[in-house]
Order: structure tokens, then sequence, then C-alpha cells
């Protein structure tokens, strides 16, 4: 008994959609919108405001359900779980961040990155430093949240969003309120947790940082208008005009 699918494939959304409705209005967020995502792979999520970045990506956290579509996480299809399943698989498979961060102010970072751990009924120190190391904060391991810059914030979140072990981290706009240094880093980080096998998707209206990213997908009304993802080697060529 084997399967046959990728090992490899860590997220394979399938023609998602996300309909709202209010009053007699019918918002399509998402329109039929696929993307797979492999170990190893950072793929950055581009466009407009409103274009459906937040909505694919709630989706993918488990944090929302798709009006259709199938949604594959470490080959499991997550659309069919029932509430109390899905909040179990999104603590043990997904990571998520935020441009907020999201931190508890008066927990330690030591007690922010153990909080999954808590909740999951798990208990391991070492683990909890481990990715407080990871993430280059062992110096600060008792200080509050509000003691801290924005990028270290962030760096909290990321080992809080890693420390059930993910093979998927998603961001939503993770630099969006970081100065430019700050930025750099935590692109840095990225790329090393990428390097480790880590598959990253990144919602952002920052092209340069999206750039970064070895992948990037162009939503425009729930749906990829332009993806350059698959084909990496054309990654970084610009759009030219035509005869000029
Ligand atoms: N709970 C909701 N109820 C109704 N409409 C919603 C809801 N959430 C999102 N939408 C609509 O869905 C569309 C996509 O919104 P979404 O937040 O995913 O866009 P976004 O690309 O993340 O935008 P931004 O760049 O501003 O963060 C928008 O038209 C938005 O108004
Ligand atoms: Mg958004």
């Amino acid at each position: 008994m084997h399967s046959t699918r990728d090992e490899r494939v860590i997220l394979e959304a399938t023609d998602v959609w996300r309909t709202y409705t209010r009053g007699d209005e019918t918002i399509h967020a998402l329109a039929g919108m696929s993307l797979t995502v492999r170990a190893g792979e950072m793929v950055g999520i581009v466009g407009r405001s409103g274009s459906g970045k937040t909505t694919f990506l709630n989706q993918v956290g488990c944090l929302d359900k798709p009006t259709r579509g199938s949604l594959k996480i470490v080959g499991h299809e997550v659309t069919c779980l029932d509430e109390k399943r899905l909040v179990e698989f999104r603590r043990d498979h997904v990571g998520f961040i935020f441009q907020l961060f999201y931190l508890i102010p008066t927990l330690t970072v030591w007690e922010n990155v153990e909080l999954p751990l808590i909740f999951a009924k798990r208990r391991d120190t070492d683990r909890v430093m481990e990715m407080i190391r990871k993430v280059g904060l062992e110096k600060n391991a008792n200080a509050l949240p509000g003691q801290l810059n924005g990028g270290d914030m962030q760096r909290v979140a990321i080992a809080r969003a890693l420390i059930n072990q993910p093979k998927l981290l998603l961001a939503d706009e993770p630099t969006g309120r970081l100065e430019h240094e700050s930025r750099d880093a935590i692109m840095e980080l990225f790329r090393r947790l990428q390097g480790e096998g880590l598959a990253i998707v990144i919602a952002t209206h920052d092209l340069g940082l999206a750039q970064q990213t070895e992948g990037v997908v162009e939503l425009k009304d729930g749906r990829i208008v332009q993806d350059r993802h698959e084909n990496p080697a054309r990654a970084w060529e610009q759009p030219r005009e035509a005869g000029g």
C-alpha cells in the first residue's frame, strides 16, 4: 500500500473559491485560486488591496473554510474536516505569522514561544530553547514583548509559529510594520528556514520583498493573473513592451 503522490508537495490548492454575501451583494474573494508549494520553496503572493491575499492565507491556514475547491496540506484534504479537527490540524501542521505579531504582552519571550506547546499538552523546554536560539533571541528570552523592537517581536512570532514543527509557514504582510534593516533580517531568517526544508508562503504589498522569494504569483480578483512560480527561471524577468 503506497501512495504515488509527490511527498515534497506541502500545499496543493485547487480551484479554491471563497464567496461572501453582504445583503444582496456577492463577493468572490477567491475565484478559482490554485497553487502548489513544495518543501523548501518560498512563494510570494502579491496583488492590490482586496485581491484576496489574506483570504487565501486564511483558507490555507485553516482559519476559514473555502466555499468550494480542494486544499491539501501535507497530503490531507482539509476542506472536509470539522471544526475540532481543523483546530488540531492547524496547530500541528501550519505556522502563521501576521503583520501585527499578536504576541501576549504580559508573557515573556520564552512563554510566548512555549504557548502552543502548552495548548497541545506537550512540554519540551529543549525545543523552546532551540527555537529561541534559531531566531537569535537567546539574550532576550526573559524580556517582555514591549521591550523589543518590531523585528525582534516578529522573531518571537516566528519561533512561536514553528514550535510544533509544521512543514508550512504562512506569513501575511510579515514585514509591513518593520524598518528596512529588520525587514532584511527577517527575510534572511525566512531564507534560512526555507533552506532547512520549510515551505513558506508570504503575502505582501512589497514587490521588492516578493522578488526575494523564488516564485511570485500575482492575484487579481481572487485568482492568479501571473504565475512566475511554476517557472522560476523567468521569475526575475520584467514584462517587456512589444515592438520596443
Ligand atoms: N469577512 C468578509 N466579509 C465580506 N467580504 C470580505 C470579508 N473578508 C474579505 N472580504 C472581501 O474579500 C476581498 C478580498 O479581501 P482580502 O482581505 O483577502 O484582500 P487582500 O489582498 O488581503 O487585501 P490587503 O492587501 O488590503 O490586505 C475584498 O473585496 C474584501 O472586501
Ligand atoms: Mg490582506
